[in-house]
């Protein structure tokens, strides 16, 4: 039977890009079934919330799903009675247990010059943002009146260890799990917990402790140095943006939401883009990297994802540029030319 994949291309580029990764994914053979749903600010046009409960259940019997990006101006509202469409995007998460977030930002040679970094400080970074996904900040009680809000951080010991193991099984040789344990109670626990963690089950592999505002600065100053950053929801979010002009463009960075089990939720780093929403100009490589996340990570096709990713170097090496790495490339142009090295 074909594998099914939940299509939710969501807001602004979104649809744009989401029809690149289909054309890509037809291409490499992978015979894959969809069902495409309104998600996002589109689900609460549709149905008045960002996620229906026909959509997560669809999401829930799929083999995967494959997520562009929500939100917009239109959806934009600082009332907290309004629906939002991010609050999809949380509750897909949530819905589907996907605690560990995957970002991996190793450069292409051939966009070494396409950073604003200098390219010898670049040069063969090759490092994973282990996102804490489902935790933290995000997910705590908030409370707002006219004069006063709040957003509480809860960390359990269970949800700091279950995203602690999965930093130390992809880890090679060194770990660096970065929080704020010199301000915050949570980031105290965290750290105790990643560092029982490492001693009782992972002692062959190297940890380090970084506090936040000092790993920002690393990230860029030596990347290099960084092979696993381990961090909660919300470092992990910030950093993995900052973490994103390594490669040249936000526009380039693919990431993974895995649980316990199937379905993976695919997604790329960047959001809808509104400011060039429907202008052609979107790149379409974070999706299309986001795809090949899918079909190694949430169907086991591991030749089928090699095959996109090479593609999509070898584009690359001949010159494909679309505007945000400093080129004139569209989303079409930027599609046919890995089309043409599939
Ligand atoms: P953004 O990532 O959408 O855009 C930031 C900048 O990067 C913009 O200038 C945009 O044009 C550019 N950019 C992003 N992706 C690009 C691409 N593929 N090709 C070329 N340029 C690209 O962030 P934002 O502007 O802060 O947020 C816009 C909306 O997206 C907000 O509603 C936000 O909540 C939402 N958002 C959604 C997701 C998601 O669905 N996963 C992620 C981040 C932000
Ligand atoms: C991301 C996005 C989301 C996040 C928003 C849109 C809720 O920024 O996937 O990085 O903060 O997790
Ligand atoms: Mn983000």
């Amino acid at each position: 039977m074909a594998p099914r994949v939940v299509l939710l291309p969501g807001d602004g580029i979104g649809p744009e890009i989401t029809a690149s990764a289909t054309e890509v994914l037809n291409a490499v053979g992978a015979g894959l079934d969809y069902d495409e749903r309104p998600f996002g600010g589109a689900s609460i046009d549709a149905y008045g919330s960002a996620l229906s409960d026909e959509t997560l259940n669809a999401c829930r019997q799929a083999d995967a799903v494959l997520l562009a990006a929500v939100g917009g101006p239109k959806w934009d509202t600082t009332d907290p009675d309004m629906p939002r469409p991010e609050q999809g995007l949380l509750g897909l998460r949530k819905g589907l247990g996907l605690f560990a977030n995957l970002r991996p930002v190793k450069p292409i040679p051939a966009l070494y010059d396409a950073s604003p970094l200098k390219r010898e400080v670049i040069e063969r970074t090759d490092l994973l943002v282990v996102r804490e996904l489902t935790g933290g900040i995000y997910f705590g009680a908030k409370t707002r009146t006219e004069d006063r809000a709040s957003d509480d951080c809860v960390y359990t010991r269970a949800e700091i260890e279950r995203i602690a193991r999965v930093a130390f099984n992809t880890a090679r040789s060194r770990v660096t799990s970065v929080d704020k344990a010199n301000v915050l109670e949570t980031s105290r626990l965290w750290r105790a917990v990643v560092r029982e963690i490492h001693g009782r089950e992972y002692p062959n592999i190297e940890l380090e402790h970084l506090l936040v505002d000092n790993a920002a600065m690393r990230l860029v100053a030596a990347p290099r140095h960084f092979e696993v950053i381990l961090t909660e929801n919300m470092f992990g979010d910030i950093l993995s943006d900052e973490a994103a002009m390594l490669t040249g463009s936000i526009g380039m960075l693919p990431s993974a939401s895995l649980g316990d089990r199937k379905p993976g939720l695919f997604e790329p780093v960047h959001g809808s883009a509104p400011d060039i929403a429907g202008t052609g100009q979107a790149n379409p490589l974070a999706m299309i990297l986001s795809a090949a996340m899918l079909l190694r990570h949430g169907l086991g096709m591991e030749a089928q994802a090699a095959a996109v990713e090479s593609a999509v170097e070898r584009a690359l090496a001949e010159g494909l540029r679309t505007p945000d790495l400093g080129g004139t490339a569209n989303t079409k142009e930027a599609t046919r030319a890995i089309l043409q090295h599939l």
